[in-house]
């Protein structure tokens, strides 16, 4: 099975730096934390408004890091001219709401508009790996192969803010979904809420080859530190990918 890497969200360490307007706690300084943990790369989403991450973190995570660096970013021009700029190994373009607290569902690319295609083409054209975060749903795979992404990325958020009981019919549209994109030749990525008692079912997913998390192990970082959360996670997906193994 392939291994399945982690990619760490560090929004909400900017979050917490933006709340005193200082410069403490630095993403920079959780990035090479994480990645020192176990990490295989690094996630931020430069919002429009610049809620948390900013231009300037993005740039200097961009110079200082070797391990990928995922912007996760709408599909707006000024965020494909600054992908363009930066080129970071991946992109993850994600539907965006002003008011919204959080991405709050998967991009429906049928209804996304013209510029979606270009800014994969731009994007793909800088050597950028695309990903588009998508509900895990047949047509908006094949969307997403029709446009040119290289990579879709499965929001869990349904799946894993559910009553575990409940959980299960989520799980299945995800599990059902992750074989038909890499028979398209589709990357097959997941992210979205993924916390310790959740990971194990998407990690048991044998097309899933990386998994985006952030606000959970942000969060744990007040309890057991950042690396030792890192550690966890990686330990809890090394466990249920070994489960799976053939
Ligand atoms: N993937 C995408 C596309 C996202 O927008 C987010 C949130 O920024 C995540 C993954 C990570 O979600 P969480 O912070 O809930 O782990």
């Amino acid at each position: 099975m392939t291994p399945l890497r982690l990619s760490i969200n560090i929004d909400h360490v900017a979050t917490l730096r933006n709340a005193r307007a200082g410069t403490h706690p630095d993403p920079l300084d959780a990035a090479r934390a994480v990645l020192e943990a176990g990490a295989d790369g690094i996630t931020v989403h430069l919002r429009e408004d610049r809620r948390h991450i900013r231009d300037a973190d993005v740039e200097r995570l961009r110079a200082a890091l070797d391990a990928p660096l995922n912007l996760e970013m709408a599909a707006t021009e000024e965020m494909v001219a600054i992908a363009e700029r930066l080129r970071p190994a991946d992109c993850c373009i994600v539907p965006e709401g002003r008011h919204e607290l959080t991405t709050e569902g998967g991009l429906d690319i049928p209804r996304a508009g013209a510029f979606l295609a270009e800014a994969v083409r731009r994007l793909s054209g800088a050597g950028i790996r695309v990903s588009i975060f998508i509900e895990a749903d047949r047509a908006q795979v094949e969307a997403a192969v029709a446009i040119g992404a290289a990579a879709i990325e499965f929001h869990t958020g349904t799946y894993a803010d559910a009553a575990p009981d409940a959980r299960a019919p989520h799980l299945r549209r995800i599990a059902e979904a992750a074989p038909i994109a890499a028979a398209a030749g589709l990357a097959c990525h997941a992210g979205h809420g993924l916390a310790y008692d959740s990971i194990a079912g998407i990690a048991a997913i044998p097309d899933i080859s990386e998994v985006s998390i952030g606000h959970f192990l942000v969060g744990q970082a007040v309890f057991e530190g950042l690396p030792a959360a890192v550690r966890r996670m990686k330990a809890l997906i090394a466990e249920a990918r070994e489960a799976r193994r053939p």
